[in-house]
Order: structure tokens, then C-alpha cells, then sequence
């Protein structure tokens, strides 16, 4: 199989630093989620998208989770401002995009309009509950949408300058190294013996691994990206050979979107030039809104060629004591009770406390950096709080 063809045929490149602001007098200003939309569509990463959604496509994307021509697009990207900052604006007007008085990009002005917001939240997070996180991100973000073909015309300082990979550049180095087969993996957490077992398991069967955490806005409770960032160059060191793991960071904000968003990032890894994606188990999901392996479920309404991504199915893993080595309710034949299986908040607040996870949950050099990590940020001064 040749590397990965971009979703839509072309990687898309919406970078334009010369762009010609003087004689633009209008301006909106974006929130963090509309900025790394910005500049993720400017790389290419979400291509075929060349700005925030028209309404058409909007509606599309809602309803029936392609674009309006079809393409598959499962999460909608759009740029929400407050009805009475958009009065002046007009449709065929250039707008920059700004951000605490810095000018980001420039909007095409094609079209403003109204969403359904209960409506988009029903369709792309299977609830209307405002707890939700991503429901309540949407809530409260303002109500009119504005859409059209945006350039980036200055970068973001990034936070992780070193591991920051645009999808050509990924493209290039995987080519480079002749991978031809390559597996993304995204997450949002410190990766646990159960992430390294699945994401082994797939780099057994392809040329390289492709390790993707996710490094824009989530939720107040998951770990923040810095301290989550030493822990994988800590465990890549230790215990991942060097020469086929690519790590770089996804500067994109979470949406808990479960199954929508499972099929979103695996089409974005197919930009940055994956050929492969594992999905486990309740991929992107929060509490218990979505069922274990909906997010795989998903898959199956999409033909094979419409995606141009293999999605790589994994069940919930742990190590089993018996078994004396990781393992999956598919490939172990013991019971619950030998099996080594900790909450995100138990082990969060182990972390907190200073104390580490069991070595068969987490490796030990992982749990000492996040445990140090935390002490730094202070993030624990409420003992016991998840
Ligand atoms: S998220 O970005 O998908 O929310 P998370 O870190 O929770 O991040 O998961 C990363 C990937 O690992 C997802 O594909 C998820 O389904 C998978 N995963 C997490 N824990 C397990 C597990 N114990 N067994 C199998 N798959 C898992």
C-alpha cells in the first residue's frame, strides 16, 4: 500500500504570511478552540477544509456526518461569535482573526448564520445534557456562526516547539523512513500499560507507530498537557525503540464527542500521512455517555474507501495475573478479579497522593514523572479530589 492519500485528494495549505492586512478594518476575535481550528486547517490537517463551515455543510455535517458533496466529516468546525459583534460584518467582507490583539488570520467572509445549537448537540454528542463537556463548550460559545476560506497568516508560539509537526512534515519524515504502514494513536492521558500493549500490538503488524496526543484545550480534570508531555518522552526512552515511534503533539481541543470524534481524528491522522488508527475501547468519551465500543461501531457505516484509513479495533486491556502479561477480555480467559483494572480518577488521585499505580498498571518511571509533575503544578492542594 502506497502512504495515505489526504482526505478529499489534497493536503490542503492555507499559510499565507505576506497576506495584506492594512487595508482590512474589520475584526473578530477567536476563543483557544477557534484558533487551533485556525491553524489546523491552515496545515492541512483538516483537509478537505479551507475554513469554518457554511451553513449547507453545516447542516450536513449535523445530520449525516459528510459534507454537503459527501465527503465523510463527522465533527462540525465553525466559528462562533456573539450575534451583536457580527452586525457589521457582511458576506464578501475580509475579517482578520485575532487573539488578545494579535492578527492570527484572515476570514473570506462567505456567510453568517444561526445553528440549532440543541440540535448539533443531540447529532454530535448523542445528548443535550449541558454537564457533558462538550455540550457545555458548545453552549456556551456564542450563537452565531460566522463561515468561509480562511488564511493563517502568523503562528501560535507553540508549546511544545520541538514535537510540533505540520501533516507535510509528518508525510515527509514517514517517507523518508520508509514507512509505509503507519499507525496513529491519539490520546488525551499519560499512557498507561494498557495504551503501550495495544499500541505494540498494532506497530507489530506495520512499519511504524505514530504517536499523536492530543495538546489543545480539554477538560479541567485531565492532566495537563506539559506534565503528560514528559511522561511519554520518559516512557519512549525506557521502553519504545527509537527508530519507530514518531512522537508529535495534535495541538487540537477535545470534544468528548465518543464515536464522531473517533472517526474525526481518525480522518486528521490520515492528513498527517497515517494508514492505520486504533480505536479501543470508549475512544474520546467522557463518563458514561457512550457505550464501550460505539466509537468502533461507528466505523461501520462508512465504506472502506470513503475513510482511506484502516481503523485498527481494540478491546479493553489490562494485565491479567494469571496470565502474568497484558491481555484483552478477547484474548484472556480468567476472570474479572485477576485482572488489573483502575478509573482514571482512582488513579489520578494515586497520583496526587504521591503514591504510584501498580507497575502492572503503569510503568514505574511514568508514574514518577506524573506524581513529580503534579507536585510542581501544585494541581493537588484538595487531597482526595479526582
Ligand atoms: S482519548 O483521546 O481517546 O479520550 P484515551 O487516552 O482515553 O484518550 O485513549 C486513547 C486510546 O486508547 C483510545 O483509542 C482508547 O479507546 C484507547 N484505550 C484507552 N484505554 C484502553 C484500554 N484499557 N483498553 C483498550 N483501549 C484503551
Amino acid at each position: 500500500m502506497q502512504q495515505s492519500i489526504p482526505h478529499g485528494g489534497n493536503l490542503m495549505d492555507r499559510w499565507n504570511p505576506d497576506a495584506e492586512l492594512n487595508a482590512i478594518d474589520k475584526e473578530v476575535e477567536l476563543d483557544a478552540v477557534a484558533l487551533s481550528d485556525l491553524e489546523l486547517i491552515a496545515t492541512g490537517a483538516y483537509s478537505p477544509l479551507t475554513g469554518f463551515l457554511g451553513e449547507a455543510d453545516y447542516r450536513s455535517v449535523v445530520d449525516r456526518m459528510r459534507l454537503e458533496d459527501g465527503t465523510v466529516w463527522p465533527l462540525p468546525i465553525t466559528l462562533p461569535v456573539p450575534a451583536k459583534r457580527a452586525e457589521g460584518l457582511e458576506p464578501g467582507e475580509k475579517i482578520k482573526l485575532t487573539k488578545d490583539g494579535t492578527v492570527y488570520g484572515v476570514l473570506d467572509l462567505k456567510e453568517k448564520y444561526a445553528p440549532d445549537k440543541i440540535r448539533e448537540a443531540k447529532s454530535v454528542y448523542q445528548t443535550a445534557d449541558p454537564n457533558h463537556p462538550g455540550v457545555k463548550k458548545l453552549l456556551e460559545r456564542p450563537d452565531l456562526y460566522l463561515a468561509g476560506p480562511v488564511h493563517l497568516v502568523r503562528t501560535t508560539t507553540p508549546q511544545f516547539p520541538d514535537r510540533l509537526l505540520n501533516p507535510a512534515a509528518t508525510r515527509a519524515a514517514f517517507a523518508r523512513w520508509g514507512w509505509k504502514r503507519v499507525v496513529g494513536f491519539q490520546t488525551r492521558n499519560p499512557i498507561h500499560r494498557a495504551h503501550e500493549y495495544i499500541q505494540k500490538a498494532a506497530l507489530e503488524t506495520v512499519d511504524g507507530l505514530f504517536l499523536h496526543p492530543l495538546v489543545g484545550e480539554t477538560k479541567a480534570d485531565d492532566l495537563p498537557a506539559q506534565i503528560r508531555m514528559e511522561s511519554y518522552e520518559t516512557l519512549l526512552k525506557h521502553y519504545y525503540p527509537a527508530e519507530r515511534v514518531l512522537l508529535s503533539v495534535f495541538p487540537a481541543a477535545m470534544r468528548y464527542a465518543g464515536p464522531r470524534e473517533a472517526v474525526f481524528h481518525a480522518l486528521v491522522r490520515k492528513n498527517y500521512g497515517c494508514t492505520h488508527f486504533i480505536v479501543g475501547r470508549d475512544h474520546a468519551g467522557v463518563g458514561n455517555y457512550y457505550g464501550t465500543y460505539d466509537a468502533q461501531k461507528i466505523f461501520l457505516r462508512f465504506r472502506e474507501e470513503e475513510l482511506g484509513i484502516t481503523p485498527l479495533f481494540f478491546e479493553h486491556s489490562f494485565y491479567c495475573k494469571r496470565c502474568e502479561s497484558m491481555a484483552s477480555v478477547k484474548s484472556c480467559p480468567h476472570e474479572k478479579e485477576d485482572h488489573i483494572i483502575l478509573s482514571g480518577t482512582q488513579v489520578r488521585r494515586m497520583l496526587r497522593r504521591g503514591e504510584r499505580p501498580p507497575a502492572t498498571f503503569s510503568r514505574p518511571e511514568v508514574a514518577d514523572v506524573l506524581i513529580s509533575g503534579l507536585r510542581k503544578e501544585q494541581l493537588f492542594s484538595r487531597e482526595g479530589q479526582p
